[in-house]
């Protein structure tokens, strides 16, 4: 059940990599949006009553039969639509116009130049300028329908932006969702301010306060159990559970002892000290760390943890006794229906950790109050709900922690000598002014000894590697670019200081291939 937003803007998702940047785009301009996939669109369509619709791109084409269409009543309903490739496509092949498969198709970076003035360009561009725009298409609208007229175009795209003003309709070739389309923030913000209509004033502030009712009316006088990672999300949404039911809330901490240097002490003393919630520090090292003797699959190590961590959350909060809800730190890229083309399964490539299978086992119902956030909207809460800044600006964490740095067995001195070299580098991150540029920076302990020299003598250590990327969602990541004095410093830094490791390198592997994570 999601809150009752007064204006809504609909994204009708034909499976686009990069569907969820529309929503962000549209949220930054200040309108709330939700993203239903093409499927069930109309059900959303139905509950959201939104004040314009948004259709996205798509690996299908239109010329081929049985491809993806958009509802017609959305055509017919009166209100604007902006179609994005796919959707400029299809809107154009069932408003009547023609598209064809281009033999070539247009990938990357291309230039449109301005035909004609255009409410989109309202403050941002004229006729006769020339600006960046990010193509991904093979196919193209070669007629557009009756009622349309060009607005701008490019080599390769004669139709790269049309309108019916009439209508209210608008499409484009190119992504103005990505960052390589510079002004799609704009251009976006100009259709759901002034062709919508929507006022923009959606704020963290309102959110915050309408979550609180939400969570009030949804738990009555009932128990709430919340299980904290030590990681931002699930921090935000206790905090927030905490100021709309105060003590109703108990926080269960299950302490594995694979956090990073001083990370578990700084959770207790903010939700003890700092926020007085009801917490349970469970500090369970020894029991991780036995279970993990001799492990070395990388999946295996995550599935032990993942199970372990929801037995002791279960007998914990067995003993609080008696809550009727399991909070979550859930998020929207989570809960967002996947429209998939191919039909199979997706692969797993890693088990991720989460409290999955809690709720039906204990009989409990859930709360999860971020479960229409992305990440950067809950760290916007956290501040709204004064979390300090060195916890909510805080880079990703994975649940199992550092057992999935520490390749091969993890060990307890394995994990002291990890946290003291990470330390090492995160400071030295944070003093050259790069921590919030970067996405995730970590080190790993690697299960390789290599002979060094120091003084006069000979070492035969481990070996530690580097790893800092740059993305925005984690499904693909950058390397990033650190100067090699910078890396210099840090490595000589490391082997200087922390005992048992006499070599660092630097991990230079984009995702894909690679993963973030080494494990
Ligand atoms: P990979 O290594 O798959 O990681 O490129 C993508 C992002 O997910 C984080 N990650 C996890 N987060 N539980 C989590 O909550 C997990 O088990 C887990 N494994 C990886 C990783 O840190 C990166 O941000």
């Amino acid at each position: 059940m999601s809150i009752a937003h007064e204006e809504t803007i609909l994204i009708v998702d034909f499976g686009s990599q990069v569907t969820q940047l529309i929503a962000r785009r549209v949220r930054e301009a200040g309108v709330y949006s939700e993203i239903a996939p093409f499927n069930s669109a109309e059900e959303a369509f139905a509950r959201m009553k939104p004040k314009g619709i948004i259709l996205s791109g798509s690996p299908a084409s239109v010329t081929e039969e049985d491809s993806p269409r958009i509802p017609q009543a959305f055509l017919e309903a009166g209100i604007p639509v902006l179609g994005i490739c796919y959707g400029q496509q299809v809107m154009t092949t069932q408003l009547g116009g023609q598209v064809e498969g281009g033999e070539s198709g247009e990938f990357g970076r291309a230039f449109i130049e301005i035909s004609e003035s255009c409410v989109l360009f309202d403050g941002l561009w004229k006729v006769g300028e020339k600006h960046q725009v990010w193509m991904s298409h093979g196919d193209k609208v070669t007629e557009f329908a009756p009622g349309f007229r060009i607005v701008a175009t490019t080599e390769g795209a004669p139709f790269a932006i049309i309108a019916d003003d009439e209508k209210r309709f608008y499409g484009m070739q190119f992504h103005p969702e990505v960052v390589h389309t510079p002004d799609g923030g704009k251009l976006i913000a100009n259709f759901v301010r002034h062709v919508c209509g929507c006022a923009g004033d959606w704020s963290m502030a309102e959110f915050k306060a309408a979550k609180i009712k939400e969570i009030r009316e949804q738990v009555g006088d009932g128990k709430v159990i919340c299980g904290l990672s030590g990681g931002v999300d699930s921090a935000v949404a206790a905090v927030l559970i905490h100021e709309a039911i105060g003590e109703q809330l108990t926080c269960v901490f299950v302490d594995h002892g694979l956090m990073r240097q001083g990370e578990a002490d700084q959770v207790v003393s903010l939700f003890k000290g700092h926020y007085n919630i009801p917490l349970v520090h469970l500090d369970v090292e020894t029991l991780f760390l036995n279970g993990l003797k001799g492990e070395t699959d990388p999946e295996k190590k995550r599935k032990f943890i993942g199970k372990t961590f929801i037995d002791v959350f279960e007998i914990e909060a067995k003993k609080v006794g008696g809550a009727d809800f399991l909070a979550q730190g859930t998020l929207y890229p989570d809960v967002i229906e996947s429209v998939s083309f191919t039909g199979g399964p997706s692969v797993t490539i890693k088990s991720h950790h989460n409290v999955g299978g809690l709720p039906e086992r204990m009989n409990m119902q859930l709360v999860e109050p971020l479960r229409e956030l992305f990440k950067d909207e809950v760290r916007a809460l956290g501040r709204e709900l004064g979390l300090p800044e060195i916890f909510v600006g805080r880079h990703p964490f994975p649940g199992p922690g550092l057992a999935i740095r520490i390749p091969g067995e993890v060990t307890k001195e394995r994990c002291d000598i990890l946290r003291k070299a990470d330390a090492i580098y995160l400071e030295e991150i944070r003093n050259a002014g790069l921590y919030d540029a970067i996405w995730q920076a970590f080190v790993v302990l690697l299960p390789v000894k290599t002979v060094g020299v120091m003084g006069d003598g000979r070492t035969y250590d481990n070996v530690c590697g580097l790893r800092a990327v740059t993305s925005t969602d984690g499904m693909t990541a950058d390397v990033y670019p650190f100067d090699a004095s910078f890396l210099t410093r840090v490595a000589t830094r490391i082997v200087n200081e922390v005992k048992g490791i006499n070599r660092v390198v630097y991990d230079y592997t984009s995702k894909p291939p690679g993963t973030i994570e080494w494990e």
